[in-house]
């Protein structure tokens, strides 16, 4: 059954920055925007890159290997070369630490 798992505290990540964090395997990128976080797949579509290595601007996360970028709250492409979104998960946040569902 999915549940809500623990990833990280909520000061373990700084607005406009990104972590990587892992649930049941699945490699995620936690971004935290403006006081919201939200988790996306850590994987690039473009050719694998590591979307935790790379940088937030509001909520477009830009893959470190050739620029695409992503929208953090639908994992839409917003720019090319990545040809498809990748997945996002939930998040919630409770007190001090951030959990989420894959
Ligand atoms: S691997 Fe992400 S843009 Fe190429």
């Amino acid at each position: 059954m999915e549940e809500f798992v623990t990833v990280a505290k909520t000061s373990d990540v700084s607005p406009g920055h990104v972590k990587y964090v892992e649930v049941n395997g699945v490699a995620i990128a936690l971004c935290h925007v403006d006081g919201q976080f939200f988790a996306v797949g850590n994987v690039c579509t473009h050719d694998g890159g590591p979307l935790s290595g790379g940088t937030l601007d509001d909520h477009a996360i830009e893959c470190p290997r050739h620029g695409a970028r992503f929208d953090i709250r639908s994992g839409k492409v917003i720019c090319l070369p990545a040809p498809i979104p990748i997945p996002t998960y939930d998040v919630r946040v409770e007190g001090d630490v951030v959990k989420v569902k894959v």
